[in-house]
């Protein structure tokens, strides 16, 4: 048997070729599973133990020449797959991990989810949009600050063309387009001209709420924003209203809902108050009827805004809006959606 052995070295040393197919036939058929060289280590088996160190020593330098020439040869070859673990198609694959749903999109489908089942159409209008939809057809005064450079990105200006700072812009459109009833919900990102931190981000999202009919009354929206405070927030959650002020609105309300995180007895995320401030709401100002030619003698309405970001916040209990953008994998995998 060491004579085979010898006879077959020499024949292993014998074989030369660039031919990448030619030298893995070579290498199978030495080094195969089924190979020259397992063939050998099965007869060594039955070797008498004293010669066993021998045979033992050839049958291994037969194993690593021909493990380096073929290296070799593949080399000359210009194949570099001098690693065989590239070709074993056996070997698990890299893990192609799913993405997962952004927070932001879970928290708005969640919301969008809740609206629909009360008959809320879904409208989107654009995100560059004119001085007439973003405030002038919203009653804004001339000089109102929003208008400022300081809160609006301007593309152009005479006539201005700027990024929408929110999405009551969509409220104008929907009702310039259609007579009431109108029912709908308007989910979009905005802009606006903000220095970035924990709290305030130059671009966001908001959901607009409009709901245009005869005999629209605040009782109403109170109670639509009950529900949806409820649904979202939990059965428990109490909501309250306190006066505010928007031009599109009269009269207008911020709305909080209490603490979650404390049950309204006070904490640090609510500021000890144990209340936090999620929307802006009111009934429709006439004059944003009439800019829309919708009849505000016979037709009443209310509206809503609140930002998906600050709601997702409240909701997960994450305290930096700067995290919802860095689109950091180990942060977005952390939310599961709920539908
Ligand atoms: N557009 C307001 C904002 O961006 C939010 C808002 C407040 C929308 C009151 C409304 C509303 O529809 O009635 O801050």
């Amino acid at each position: 048997m060491l004579k085979d052995i010898d006879k077959i070295l020499a024949e292993a040393r014998n074989f030369q070729s660039v031919s990448p197919d030619e030298i893995e036939e070579y290498r199978i058929r030495y080094l195969g599973r089924k190979g020259i060289i397992a063939a050998l280590f099965e007869e060594f088996r039955s070797v008498p133990p004293v010669e066993k160190r021998v045979y033992g020593s050839k049958i291994n330098e037969l194993k690593d020449f021909v493990t380096s020439h073929v290296n070799n040869l593949r080399s000359i070859s210009g194949s570099q797959t001098t690693d065989r673990t590239e070709k074993d198609l056996t070997l698990p694959g890299y893990p192609l991990e799913p993405g997962t749903r952004h927070p932001v999109s879970i928290v708005r489908n969640e919301i969008i989810n809740i609206f629909s089942r009360q008959g809320f159409t879904i409208s989107e209008g654009p995100e560059i949009e004119d001085d007439w939809h973003v405030f002038s057809a919203l009653n804004f005064p001339e000089e109102h600050p929003a208008r400022d450079m300081q809160d609006t990105f301007f593309i152009e200006k005479n006539p201005d063309i700027l990024l929408r700072t929110h999405t009551s812009s969509v409220q104008v459109r929907v009702m310039e387009k259609q007579q009431p009833p109108i029912r709908t919900i308007s989910p979009g990102r905005v802009f606006r001209n903000e220095a970035i931190s924990a709290r305030a981000h130059c671009i966001f999202h908001q959901i607009e709420g409009l709901y245009v009919d005869k005999n629209v009354s605040f009782a109403d929206l109170k109670q639509i924003l009950l529900f949806f405070a409820r649904e979202l927030f939990g059965e428990d959650t109490q909501i309250r209203l306190r006066p505010s002020f928007f031009p599109f609105t009269e009269p207008s309300a911020e709305m909080d809902i209490s603490c979650k995180i404390c049950s309204g007895k006070g904490c640090n995320v609510c500021k000890y108050t144990g209340w936090l401030e999620i929307l802006g709401c009111g009934m429709v100002h006439p004059n944003v009827l009439e800019n829309c030619h919708i009849d505000s003698n016979r037709f009443s309405g209310y509206a809503f805004g609140m930002g998906i970001e600050r709601v997702a916040m409240l909701k997960y209990e994450v305290r930096d809006l700067r995290l919802y953008f860095e689109n950091d994998i180990r942060f977005l995998k952390q939310f599961t959606p709920v539908f």
